[in-house]
């Protein structure tokens, strides 16, 4: 299984969903691989904003080995499932997919039971809307592992 997730600039959110990803992926023995990437190129080549960093830090998921960078066409086809961080993520996702991408497009939440469908950006906020973001993706990833790990055939 490979997974891709998507935000709008790859520097907040998808970048911890990411680290999230491989740490459960990890736990669980899994052979699933993980990427992310934005719908946008502003930030493209750059490392994860700092206040993402530390809010990564302070749970013990480092994001400091991350770069940036923009969704693709290949991508539709490389990955089995983009998980869209909000709506406007889902949307600029559906517009871009290549008429013959196989990836399996969703929000990331859908994979938990959560009052709340989106991971909202934290770009313009406050420090502990990075912690925010971290709780509700967490949920997420566990739910998503609970959904698709059960198979023996996804051990590595
Ligand atoms: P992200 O947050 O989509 O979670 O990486 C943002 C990062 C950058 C911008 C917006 C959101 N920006 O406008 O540059």
């Amino acid at each position: 299984m490979n997974i891709l997730c998507v935000c709008l600039g790859n520097i907040c959110r998808s970048p911890a969903a990411q680290a999230i990803f491989e740490d459960r992926i990890e736990k669980a023995g899994l052979n699933w691989t993980v990427d992310s990437a934005g719908t946008g190129a502003w930030h493209a080549g750059n490392p994860p904003d700092e206040r993402m960093i530390r809010a990564a830090a302070r749970r013990g998921y480092d994001l400091t080995p991350q770069r940036a960078r923009k969704v693709t066409g290949d991508d539709f086809s490389a990955f089995d499932h983009i998980l869209a961080m909000d709506q406007s993520n889902f949307d600029d996702l559906t517009a871009i997919a290549p008429a013959d991408g196989s990836a399996e497009i969703s929000l990331l939440l859908s994979h938990t039971h959560l009052d709340v469908s989106e991971v909202p950006d934290p770009y313009y906020g406050g420090e502990s809307g990075f912690d925010g973001v971290i709780n509700l993706i967490s949920k997420a990833v566990d739910g998503f592992l609970e959904t698709y790990a059960a198979s023996e055939d996804q051990r590595a």
